[in-house]
């Protein structure tokens, strides 16, 4: 199999095909999750709560993500990988937007970037696609400006509903090639995904978009804690985990690791 492209991502559109997008940071992760079948992975700036440890995604920088980002790609062979514009990193111009771009397609090698906004980023999009780097673009709610936002809220109840609309088609006329929708209601992802040609991907945004994605390490219980309602557990690796360190610890205080087997004995 190749490298999945834009064309296919239209393709399983087209057809109806419904597809899943994971985060990935390292190489290990890229590697399995490729080889898993996943179409696109996504160097997030959730890697702020999730690897660095940071509160929120506002202090993720783009030295922080460039180098994950190589990783990421270096590991896999045919999905996909985008890489996140951290906050403040493209918001200042068009001009700032496509040096961040740059560098991450340069030196961390990814095939698209993603970017927060609607129509206010219109500008911003159409110079990366102009200049050949593929968008994808985040509405709904955006965790970079989540003190703006008033917290983790569902975006675009009531009258808010046409503005998400809007942004979601300004974003595809700036050439967009998909759209991430987060916290919104159902009803109202259902609707841009009908009036869109790109794909969308909801978190938190109901069943009818042409994709998913989820955060790998909410996804497969590595995370502690109450997780969002978004999120759906497909394994428990945080007790998976700890139970394997209690037993490595167990036997190496009882004696019985290491074993001959793992031993030199000349
Ligand atoms: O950073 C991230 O992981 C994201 C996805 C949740 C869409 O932006
Ligand atoms: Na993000």
């Amino acid at each position: 199999q190749k490298r999945i492209r834009i064309p296919h991502l239209q393709k399983m559109k087209a057809d109806g095909e419904k597809w899943a997008m994971l985060t990935a940071y390292d190489m290990y992760t890229a590697e399995i999750f490729d080889e898993a079948g996943i179409p696109v992975l996504l160097v997030g700036d959730s890697a702020g709560n999730n690897v660095y440890g940071f509160e929120t995604t506002v202090p993720v920088t783009v030295d922080h993500l460039v180098p994950l980002c190589r990783a990421v790609t270096s590991a896999a062979k045919h999905a996909m990988v985008v890489a996140d514009l951290p906050f403040g990193s493209y918001q200042a111009s068009p001009q700032q937007a496509l040096a961040t771009a740059t560098r991450f397609m340069k030196e961390g090698l990814a095939h698209a970037v993603k970017l927060e906004g609607g129509k206010a980023m219109v500008p911003e999009v159409e110079l990366l696609v102009r200049a050949g780097i593929p968008v994808m673009g985040h509405i709904g709610f955006t965790p970079q400006s989540e003190h703006v936002l008033g917290g983790y809220r569902v975006q675009g109840r009531g009258d808010s509903a046409q503005r998400t609309i809007d942004d979601a088609v300004a974003l595809q006329e700036a050439g967009c090639f998909a759209i991430v929708m987060e916290m919104v209601p159902s009803p109202l992802a259902k609707a841009v995904t009908e009036r869109l040609d790109i794909p969308t991907i909801g978190i938190g945004a109901g069943p009818d978009c042409d994709a998913q994605v989820l955060v790998w390490q909410d996804m497969a219980g590595l995370r502690g804690g109450r997780a969002p309602r978004f999120v759906k557990k497909y394994a428990n690796l945080r007790e998976d985990l700890a139970d394997a360190a209690k037993a490595y610890a167990a036997e190496v205080a009882s004696g019985a690791f290491p074993a001959a087997e793992h031993s030199f004995e000349n």
